[in-house]
């Protein structure tokens, strides 16, 4: 498919969109974020697509929002054009959607990694959010994500500070999923693709939806939403499937229906 910032190619059932900007070490343009957050959504439509992975190259997943690009904005061109409300809709995504991270995955980048689901990362990834050293903030859903994954404590700490922090020191702060050596991660994403991609497709999407509304719902209704959304599983062929195929002592192939 032909985009002038990303390449979005599909393996089997897996849609992937790579970043493609090199020469800025992927720096998100208005138009990249905008190829990335339609083909997402065309992903999400795809009958044959069950899992989305979005990957840098082997350098670098993306060192922020493009700094050029925006540098001579003011309050009300950003207001008009509100450029980071795009981002937004990457939440409404239904499949999972996997982040393979070598290198830097600074500010905008580490935003959009923060927008997947699971994060498989290099040894020498490095995260952070350098925008206070620019003197502006994240913007494009940074606080908030990060905040949600590992709490507000330590999330002001490392966006005040600025500083890059490591793929294993990710993983500790509960961001990061996994860690594997930089010639790895490609591998060992395609093989959570391909696994998750096995798995009944409806499950993952309900799953998906239950583990996203804990952050914002109170545990009676977020368990209310947890019941209704097992009962509706009790609504597809995969489930009826499921269950023969562990009575009858087989794998399962689910359908996705
Ligand atoms: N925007 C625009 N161009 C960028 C860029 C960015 N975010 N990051 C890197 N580039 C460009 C550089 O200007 C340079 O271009 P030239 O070759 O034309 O000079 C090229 O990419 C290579 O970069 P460096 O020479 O700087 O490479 P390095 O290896 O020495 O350093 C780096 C790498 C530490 C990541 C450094 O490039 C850097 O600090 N980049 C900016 C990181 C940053 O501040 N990101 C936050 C942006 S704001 C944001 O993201 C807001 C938001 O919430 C959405």
């Amino acid at each position: 498919m032909s985009k002038k910032y990303i390449n979005a190619y599909i393996e089997d059932s897996i849609g992937v969109v790579q970043l493609n900007r090199p020469d800025v070490l992927n720096a998100l343009n208005r138009q990249m974020v905008d190829e990335i957050v339609e083909t997402l959504e065309m992903y999400d439509r795809d009958d044959k697509i069950n899992v989305i992975v979005v990957k840098g190259n082997e350098k670098v997943f993306a060192a922020g929002a493009d700094i050029e690009e925006m540098m001579d904005e003011s309050p009300l061109s950003l207001e008009l054009a509100d450029p980071f409300a795009v981002w937004d809709r990457i939440q409404l995504i239904n499949k999972p959607i996997l982040a393979s991270v070598n290198g830097f995955a600074l500010g905008g980048g580490f935003e959009l990694a923060l927008h997947c689901d699971l994060i498989i990362a290099a040894e020498n990834a490095q995260f952070g959010f350098p925008e206070v050293k620019l003197g502006v903030m994240p913007g494009a859903g940074g606080t908030q994500l990060l905040s949600k994954a590992i709490g507000s404590r330590k999330a002001l700490e490392l966006i005040w500070l600025g500083e890059s922090f490591s793929a294993k020191q990710a993983r500790d702060f509960g961001v990061v999923n996994r860690v594997v050596a930089p010639e790895l991660v490609e591998e060992e994403t395609m093989r959570l693709a391909y696994q998750l991609a096995n798995q009944a497709p409806i499950s993952l999407r309900l799953i998906k939806e239950s583990v996203k509304a804990s952050e914002d719902l109170s545990l009676m209704d977020g368990m209310k939403l947890e019941r209704k959304n097992f009962y509706l599983t009790f609504d597809s062929q995969d489930q009826t499937e499921g269950m023969k195929a562990f009575t009858e002592k087989r794998p399962p192939h689910f359908k996705g229906v």
